[in-house]
């Protein structure tokens, strides 16, 4: 393919997610360009970046310059620099998702309006609308942050009705809403991509298990995964995708109460959960995100195999310690925090037993050598 007809994609936003939807479309013949506020960004290895602010118009307009489509991979990016990017470039997922489900109180919302089951929750406007919630929910409560949480930040556990005031000192200024605490199951998710044409394809339900309230392990297809489960997650899905008018991938994350599915919470971006389709599914989410909002045909979602990915929190292991035959290394580049995601080991199996043995293996690896991210 000549370097001219290569399609250019813009992307707000350049962390590990926009760094493998960047390395997705090598093979595609597809180029990303991004912009992002920070710089040292993992996508810089693999794409241009362009540092500044989101609320430079001069800096939309270069990465909208030549572009087919602009998308993004983190929602917290304002919705007017969404809204200016459209007047330059066609932008997928529409402006109107990220308006629709940045606020978790907006997102509590569409979910209602769907009569999608969420946990029980509320968006109280001061102390005493908190008093009158917790005696409406009872104990214990999450308190979450209504706007720029991640990785379980911006939470707290209300456990005892003395810390209200704290709560609400800490999260009420900025917006917050409460959730019953639920006692889950386990918790799982679902990918799902729509394309142009309105066709939709869904990667099978995983399993994600979460420690501080970080995703640490995702197993694909979930181990108690049925054709039942399966319809229930498409279901939620499909009506959130076809009322968002959505095109690309949207990820929802789920606490499964036995066979009861309520949403946590959704992303519509390409989603951490998703990083085994890299190796474990026949077209990767990133692939199909570039190709849903590119107007292209979709690829298959079917799993190859079953699969499990380990998130690598604070500093990568040694390739030495991590790395038995099999296992699929992804290293963002990034500098080691504690915390941090810095990349993800993936193994892939042709059954779910030897899977489970290749993760419990993994596991104890990187436990034995002490490495802080994967020690449960
Ligand atoms: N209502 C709840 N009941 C029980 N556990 C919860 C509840 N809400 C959140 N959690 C736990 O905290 C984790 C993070 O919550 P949530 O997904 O809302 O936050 P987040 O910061 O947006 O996370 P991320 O961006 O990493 O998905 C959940 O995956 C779950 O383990
Ligand atoms: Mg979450």
């Amino acid at each position: 393919m000549s370097q001219d007809s290569r399609a250019l994609v813009a992307v707000l936003g350049g962390g590990q997610l926009g760094r493998m939807l960047a390395e997705a479309g090598r093979h595609l013949g597809v180029d990303c360009r991004v912009l992002v506020p920070d710089s040292d960004v993992p996508a810089q290895a693999v794409a241009p970046v362009i540092t500044a602010s989101w609320h430079d118009d001069e800096a939309l307009r270069s990465l909208a310059a030549g572009a087919a489509v602009a998308t993004w991979e983190v929602e917290h990016v304002p919705v007017q620099t969404v809204e200016r990017l459209a007047r330059l470039v066609p932008v997928r997922p529409a402006p109107s998702v990220l308006a629709a489900v940045q606020d978790r109180m907006q997102q509590k919302r569409l979910l209602d309006s769907l009569s999608i089951a969420t946990a029980p929750w509320a968006a109280p406007a001061d102390l005493d609308a908190c008093r009158e919630v917790l005696a409406r929910l009872g104990l214990p409560l999450v308190a979450k942050s209504r706007r720029g949480g991640y990785d379980g930040r911006g939470q707290r556990i209300l456990r005892r009705e003395g810390d209200l005031a704290a709560v609400w000192q800490e999260f009420g200024p900025d917006g917050l809403i409460f959730e019953r605490f639920v006692s889950f199951t386990d918790e799982c998710s679902i990918l799902s991509v729509r394309g142009q044409d309105g066709e939709i394809r869904h990667w099978p339900v995983v399993e994600n298990r979460h420690r501080d309230g970080i995703l640490i392990t995702t197993l694909a297809p979930h181990p108690a995964w049925s054709p039942v489960l399966q319809a229930r997650a498409e279901a939620i899905a499909t009506a959130l995708l076809r009322r968002l008018g959505y095109i690309g991938v949207l990820a929802v994350e789920l606490f499964r109460c036995n066979d009861l599915l309520l949403v946590n919470e959704i992303a519509p971006r390409v989603h951490n959960s998703g990083h085994w389709t890299i190796e474990g599914s026949d077209c990767s989410q990133f692939e199909n995100h570039l190709r849903a909002v590119l107007g292209w045909p979709l690829g298959d979602t079917t799993a190859r195999g079953f699969s499990a990915m380990v998130n690598c929190l604070g500093t990568m292991p040694d390739p030495l310690v991590g790395d038995a035959p099999g296992t699929h290394r992804h290293d963002y580049g990034k500098r080691p925090r504690p915390g941090r995601k810095v990349g993800h080991l993936t193994v892939v199996s042709s059954t779910a037993i030897e899977r489970d043995a290749r993760l419990t293996a993994l596991l104890k690896r990187l436990s034995d050598h002490a490495i802080p991210a994967t020690t449960t």
